[in-house]
C-alpha cells in the first residue's frame, strides 16, 4: 500500500503538531489534536488530514484501525552511536564505583576502548550491529536515526565506519543519517598534535567523503582530554567550505564548545549538561538546536541538560539518545526524554516536540517530524486515546504500529 493512494483511520486520536513553533516553551494545551481523523496517503506522503472516510472510496484503498489508537509523528533519534564494537560494562562498574568518566578515559579506557573494539570488527561485524541496534529503535518507534562514526579514529577506520553506516541505510527498515566524528579524541596511536591529526583528517579524510557521498554532516568532541575550541577551526571551516553541516559535542563537562558551535553556524549544539546562563542565552539567541541527551546523563550519573531554561530563554530543544557503549548505554530515545521531562519540568508536548518536530530541525530534514500535508507518512501509533498516557508510562507503554515512507514496518 505505499505507493498507491490509501486511507489510514479511523484514527481516536491524531496528534499533528503542524502547528507547533521550532522554538520555546509549549504549554499543555497548546497541541492540536483532531479525533476520529483519516489520513490519506499517497507514495509515502500524507496527501490531507481528513474528519472522515470519503464516501464511496475501494475497499482494497483503506486500511481500517481496529481498535482506538493514538497517532504521532514517528520519533527522531537525531544523536546516537550505534556503530560500534564491543562493551564498556567494565567502565559503568568503574564508574559507579567513584571513578570519573574523564579519569577513565585519561587511564586509557573509556572511548579508546571502543576505537580499539571496533577497528578490530570487520565492515560486515558493524553493518549487523547497527541494524539489530536500529531494528530495536524502530519497534519503539523511531523511523530517522543519526549514526555517527567516531570510533575508527583513522583515515580507514573512519571510512569503515561510515560505509558500514551507509550499507546498513540500504537495508534498514529506518532511515540513517550518517555523521562523521572523526574529531571524537586525538587517536592515542597518532605520533603528532590535535591539530596534526585533524589536518590528515582534513586532506585525507574529506576528499574521500565528498567522492563517496558517505555524508553532509561533521561532528567534534570539544571538552578536555578531547579537541579544543581553537583547534577544531580549521576542521569546521575545511567542512564548511566542502559544503558539509556542522554539529558539536559541546558543554558536557565543561562550558566552552556550545560558543563555538554558534560561531560556526552549526545545527545543532549536544550535551550541554554544563552550560551555564551565558551559554544558554547565547543558544537561545542563535538557530543552533540544542540537543539534550538524557541518556549521558542517566549513563554517567551527571546533572541533566537545563532544557527548562533553554526553552524559557527562547531556544530550539531537541532530545535525543546519544546512544553508544561509554556514557549512554540504554538507548531508549522515549523512556529518557520522559524523565528529562520529570526532572526538567518540561511539559509533554516539549518532550513530544523534541523528539519529532525539533529534532527534525537538528538534523535540517523539512520533510519530517510532523503529520500535515505534503510531509512524509513516518507514523506511530499507541493503543489508546490520549497521548499523555505515552509519556506518563515513561516509555513502558510500547507502539502497536510503526509506518515508515507511507509503509508499515511495525505491526505489534
Ligand atoms: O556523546 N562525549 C563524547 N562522546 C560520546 C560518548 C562516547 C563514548 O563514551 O564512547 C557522548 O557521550
Ligand atoms: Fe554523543
Amino acid at each position: 500500500m505505499s505507493n498507491k493512494q490509501f486511507y489510514l483511520g479511523p484514527i481516536k486520536q491524531l496528534v499533528t503538531l503542524r502547528q507547533v513553533d521550532d522554538r520555546g516553551p509549549i504549554s499543555n494545551n497548546a497541541l492540536e489534536t483532531i479525533k476520529n481523523a483519516w489520513l490519506s496517503i499517497e507514495d509515502g506522503k500524507i496527501k490531507s488530514i481528513l474528519h472522515e472516510l470519503p464516501a464511496g472510496v475501494e475497499t482494497d484503498a483503506i486500511m481500517q484501525l481496529q481498535k482506538e489508537y493514538v497517532m504521532l509523528p514517528s520519533f527522531i533519534d537525531a544523536h546516537t552511536h550505534i556503530c560500534f564494537s564491543g562493551s564498556r560494562s567494565r567502565d559503568y562498574a568503574m564508574r559507579n564505583a567513584g571513578i570519573s568518566y574523564l579519569e577513565i578515559a585519561k587511564a586509557g579506557g573509556g572511548i579508546w576502548d571502543t576505537v580499539t573494539h571496533t577497528r578490530g570488527a570487520t565492515q560486515t561485524e558493524l553493518i549487523d550491529g547497527i541494524l539489530e541496534r536500529a531494528s530495536t529503535l524502530v519497534e519503539k518507534g523511531i523511523t530517522t536515526i543519526e549514526v555517527k562514526s567516531g570510533y575508527g579514529l583513522s583515515v580507514k577506520e573512519e571510512l569503515k565506519m561510515l560505509r558500514a553506516i551507509n550499507e546498513a541505510n540500504k537495508t534498514t527498515k529506518a532511515e540513517l543519517i550518517p555523521t562523521c566524528l572523526a574529531a571524537h579524541i586525538k587517536p592515542k596511536d597518532f605520533e603528532g598534535d590535535h591539530a596534526a591529526y585533524l589536518d590528515v583528517i582534513i586532506d585525507e579524510l574529506f576528499p574521500i567523503i565528498k567522492e563517496e557521498k558517505l555524508t553532509k554532516r561533521i561532528d567534534a568532541f570539544i571538552e578536555e582530554e578531547a579537541f579544543s575550541a581553537e583547534v577544531v577551526d580549521r576542521y569546521f571551516k575545511e567542512a564548511k567550505a566542502m559544503g558539509m553541516e556542522i554539529t558539536v559535542h559541546a558543554d558536557q563537562f565543561h562550558p566552552g564548545g556550545s560558543a563555538v558551535a554558534i560561531q560556526h553556524g552549526a545545527l545543532s549544539a549536544d550535551h550541554l549538561e554544563a552550560s551555564t546562563e551565558s551559554e544558554i542565552e547565547a543558544l537561545a539567541n542563535s538557530d543552533t538546536v540544542a540537543m539534550a541527551l538524557p541518556g549521558a546523563s542517566i549513563g554517567l550519573g551527571c546533572a541533566f541538560t537545563p532544557g527548562r531554561k533553554i526553552l524559557d530563554a527562547g531556544g530550539i530543544l531537541a532530545i535525543a539518545s546519544d546512544w553508544n557503549p561509554g556514557s549512554a548505554p540504554m538507548g531508549d530515545l522515549l523512556t529518557q526524554a520522559c524523565i528529562l521531562g520529570t526532572f526538567e519540568k518540561l511539559s509533554n508536548p516539549e518532550v513530544l516536540a523534541g523528539i519529532t518536530k525539533r529534532a527534525a530541525k537538528a538534523l535540517k530534514l523539512n520533510d519530517r517530524g510532523s503529520i500535515e500535508e505534503g510531509k512524509l507518512a513516518d507514523l506511530v501509533l499507541f493503543e489508546g486515546n490520549d497521548y499523555n498516557e505515552i509519556f506518563y508510562l515513561q516509555g513502558k507503554k510500547l507502539p502497536s504500529m510503526v509506518f515508515k515512507n507511507g509503509k508499515l514496518i511495525f505491526n505489534n
